[in-house]
This record gives structure tokens, sequence and C-alpha cells, in this order.
């Protein structure tokens, strides 16, 4: 349990567990525990998607759009932090209702058209609500930053009842993350003054990261071109699938 360092649980942590002098409401600490199991379930419902997404794309394509997943919960002070930050309410019901990046769900992607294709497919599925987008590949930030984010609601079924929770999605592709990835640990959120011409060497690499997605965006439309893919399903995937079974004793 994270306290301060006089032994004495913050005020803000106080205020969401309950009353009792320093004692935590068990009661509260349940319902907590409970309200991040849902948000833990929901992250997997979302990773799942994108998983099956992945491979029946790889089956149809030939290759992954998909190369690496990664989902994470905000930890509890930093739940706390974000809610203080934004002046809102130390309870359960504040949680849900004001933050939608407890859960959140990054998937790399290996080419730029990947991102918007799994971005529509995973929105025609019917349960899925989304509640807001953006796009900062068409858009991208001042600094440079690009990635697709999306906040969507994605049920989660309960023994007894279906529960709505909220998920954050970034998605982007290995250039735009090795630039974020870098960027994040040299500066985001760590309140480092930094100077100008830092700022622009940042910007300058985000520009190469974002003409590297291009070029090779180029070479993957040649090779499609040279193997006919119009992004069908292919017989000779079909006749492989067969050879393989042969295969097989
Ligand atoms: P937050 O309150 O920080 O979540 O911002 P927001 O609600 O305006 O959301 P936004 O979609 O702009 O950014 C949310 C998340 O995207 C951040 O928590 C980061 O993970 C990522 N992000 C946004 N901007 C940057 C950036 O400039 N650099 C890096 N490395 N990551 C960024
Ligand atoms: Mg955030």
């Amino acid at each position: 349990m994270s306290q301060n360092k006089s032994g004495f649980l913050s005020d803000s942590m106080q205020e969401l567990l309950g009353p009792g002098a320093g004692q935590i409401s068990y009661e509260r600490m349940q319902e907590l525990n409970k309200l991040m199991s849902y948000y833990r379930c929901a992250m997997m419902e979302v990773v799942t998607k994108f998983n099956v997404l992945n491979e029946q794309f790889s089956l149809q394509f030939d290759r992954n759009p998909i190369t690496g997943i990664k989902s994470r919960l905000k930890t509890l002070p930093s739940i706390l932090e974000k809610l203080e930050r934004r002046g809102h309410p130390f309870t359960l019901e504040s949680i849900e209702e004001n933050l939608n990046d407890v859960a959140g769900v990054r998937v790399i992607c290996s080419f730029r058209e990947d991102v918007h294709m799994l971005s529509e497919a995973l929105m025609q599925q019917d349960d899925i609500i989304l509640l807001e987008r953006k796009d900062y590949i068409r858009n991208p930030k001042p600094n440079g930053y690009r990635s697709l984010h999306m906040i969507v609601s994605v049920p989660i079924f309960l023994a007894h009842e279906k529960k709505y929770m909220r998920v954050e999605i970034q998605l982007r592709t290995l250039a735009m993350d090795f630039w974020a990835t870098l960027e994040h640990q040299l500066r985001y959120k760590k309140d480092v003054d930094m100077a100008a011409d830092m700022e622009r060497e940042l910007y300058t690499c985000a520009h190469l990261s974002a003409e590297l997605d291009e070029r090779m965006d180029g070479l993957r439309q040649l090779v499609q071109q040279q193997h006919g893919h119009n992004g069908s399903l292919q017989p000779e995937k079909s006749l492989r699938w067969t050879d393989q079974s042969h295969n097989l004793r």
C-alpha cells in the first residue's frame, strides 16, 4: 500500500479509501481492487481482439500487420495524481467517469497503412464503442509526435452482468514507437526544461522517422506489385496449406 514518507496515507489516498485515521476500509479496498480488475479484463479483451485481427490478416496478406502489443494499468499514485491535477474528486465513480486511460493498450504495427486498417477493422466490431479518436499521424503534435489514439468502451462479461469499461488504444508503426519511446525517456512529463536546439533536434528525428515510414511503405508497395498481391487471399496460400498437411504424419 502506498504511503507517504511519514508513514500515513496521503490525503487523496485516504479520501479514496474511506475514513478511519489511517485505516484502510476493507470494503473500499475490495471495491478498488474490483474496479482495477474490471479494467484489466477490458484490457485483455482489447489485446485479444488485436491478436485475432493479426492472425486473420497474416493469413490473408501473408505478413503480420502487428509486430507487438503492450498493455498497462495505471498505478494508483498515478491515478490520484491525474485526478488531483484535473480537479476531480477522489472516488471510484470519479475514476470511471473522468479517466480514459486507466487501461492502456499500445499496438505496434509494421507499416503505416496497417495502423488505419487495424483501427477500422476494430471499429467494425459491433460490441465496441468509439468515444474519442485523435489522429496524430495525419496531424502530428507540434513536437513531431505521431500515433493514432482511440478511447473505446468495451464490454466485459461478468458472472451476472455485462459492464462497459474504457480503454485507451494507441496504434503506431515501429518507427513512430522508436521515436516516441526515446522522446519519452528524454523528456515527457519529466519537467525537463528542454533547450530549444534539443527540441529542434527531436523534431528533426521525428521527421526522419516519418520519412522512414514513407520509404518502407514504398518498398512494401513494390513488393506487392511484384508478387501481384491485391489484398485478397491468394490461391497459392490455400495450396500451401494442403501441401503442409501432406507432410504431417
Ligand atoms: P494525457 O492527460 O497526458 O493522457 O493527455 P491527453 O488526454 O491530452 O491525451 P493524448 O491523446 O494527447 O496523449 C495521451 C498519451 O499519448 C500520453 O499518455 C502518452 O502515452 C502519449 N503521448 C502523447 N503525446 C506524446 C508526446 O509528445 N511524446 C510521447 N513520447 N508520448 C506522447
Ligand atoms: Mg494518458
